[in-house]
């Protein structure tokens, strides 16, 4: 049984951010048809139809058929506590994230948040995140259970913490390695699934625990890596004092075998020119949470010193102020603004999808509308709301149409999506 998606349909040839807007592809009257988890066709809309007459259809109108949304940095567990008021990274993990990840040890309500979670990215139009569980094995095992059960392509990783972390949330060098190791054997390539492993950052890991981490790695090496990197001033500052030796934050998971293509380092806001130089010669991945770093008031990401790296745009949950990553396009705009620099809306959308799926190294299967991949889809409705219809009535062209649904636009936009050739929700 096939599907014929028709609708706007927009998609890319190349990169925007190196050949500008005209990378995109756009279809006025376009239609995209599904079969067996895939994307089979791609094209005209009368064509289309006149081809495969026996295709089921669903009749988008003036609504934008584009990849789903790839949110590239998570803390799914962090779910219930998003929007906690009032603290910086250090004091917020240890007022509201420790307390809230410690409920993590009871595998029923892992598994509750877990279904919440997907459920809430879901209606945002989000059909790929990557991540961090808590320390609890059984938080892994939950998160991938609910993404198996919904075809959903998924990374995740149990979080290690060996140090500067409560009693209960704490792990060691040698059960860390342990438990990342069982449950990567046990889900890596399962399905969809892809195991990433996960120091939570520096403070929380002592040197033996990012090597014993560096070590799995080189053992698992078409693994993922992620970690945090350099978010806010006084975390810098007390990774200085907790690895003296260190030339720099970077430094601190360099020497243990934790940098190379593959690595994904989230936020990296307050880099030092020895560390840009590093990432971009290891071939690393950078991903920008732009609603984190306004609300955790962590600083402004530099777009145009990454444009050399892999870079993906992510939600953050909960440190993010968002399940949205239309909200989490218009933060990014904001930032860049506050860097004097304006990013085009074809830049902004290749983000969200095919950007974070490069730097989660899958834009080969997701994160673009192409023949042979996989059929993970978003119908936005460009006009979701009055503010928003009364601006885009004026629009002369697609960006000038789908610009205020970026600024302005939430699950209220989400039509539709669809994960692995199956709609989530009733068009
Ligand atoms: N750094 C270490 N852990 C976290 C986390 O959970 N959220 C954010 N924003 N930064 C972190
Ligand atoms: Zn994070």
């Amino acid at each position: 049984m096939a599907d014929l998606l028709l609708g706007q349909v927009l998609s890319y040839a190349d990169d925007p951010f190196a050949t500008g807007p005209e990378a995109a592809r756009h279809l006025t009257h376009g239609a995209v048809l599904v079969e067996a988890g895939r994307i089979a066709a791609v094209g005209e809309a009368a064509a289309l139809k006149a081809a495969h007459p026996q295709a089921t259809r669903h009749d988008y109108g003036r609504a934008l058929i584009s990849a789903g949304f790839v949110d590239a940095h998570v803390h799914y567990p962090q779910t219930a506590i998003i929007a906690s008021w009032g603290k910086r990274l250090i004091d917020w993990l240890n007022q509201y994230t420790f307390p809230e990840e410690m409920r993590f040890a009871d595998p029923a309500y892992a598994a509750d948040i877990a279904d919440r979670y997907l459920g809430l990215v879901a209606a945002n139009g989000t059909t790929t995140v990557c991540s961090y569980a808590t320390i609890h094995p059984e938080s892994v095992d939950a998160i991938f259970q609910a993404a198996q059960g919904r075809g959903m392509r998924l990374y995740a990783g149990k979080t290690c913490m060996d140090r500067n972390a409560p009693e209960g949330l704490r792990d060691t060098p040698q059960s860390a390695y342990d438990d990342s190791k069982r449950l990567l054997q046990k889900w890596h390539g399962v399905d969809r699934l892809s195991y990433v492993i996960t120091p939570r950052f520096s403070p929380t890991s002592t040197p033996e625990q990012l090597a014993a981490l560096g070590q799995l790695w080189r053992e698992y090496p078409d693994c993922l890596m992620q970690t945090h990197l350099s978010e806010q001033t006084d975390e810098i500052q007390w990774v200085h004092e907790l690895f003296p030796q260190a030339r720099d934050y970077l430094d601190t998971y360099e020497a243990q075998g934790l940098l190379r293509t593959g690595a994904l380092y989230g936020h990296a806001i307050h880099l030092t020119q020895r560390e840009k130089a590093r990432l971009i010669e290891a071939g690393a991945s950078l991903i920008h949470c732009p609603t984190s770093n306004t609300f955790i008031g962590s600083g402004l990401f530099d777009m145009g010193s990454a444009r050399h790296l892999r870079v993906g745009l992510a939600t953050d949950t909960g440190g993010g102020s968002s399940f949205s990553m239309l909200r989490t396009m218009a933060a990014a705009y904001e930032v860049a603004q506050l860097r004097h620099a304006s990013l085009h809306p074809s830049q902004l959308w290749w983000l969200a999808t095919q950007g974070s799926a490069r730097a989660l190294h899958a834009d080969h299967l997701i994160g673009n509308i192409a023949v042979g991949m996989e059929a993970d889809l978003v119908v936005v409705d460009l006009a979701s709301t009055a503010a928003i219809a009364q601006a885009t009535a004026r629009a002369e062209d697609i960006w000038q149409a789908i610009f205020p649904t970026i600024m302005m636009g939430d699950d209220r936009a989400i039509r539709a999506t669809w994960v692995a050739g199956r709609s989530l929700q009733r068009a």
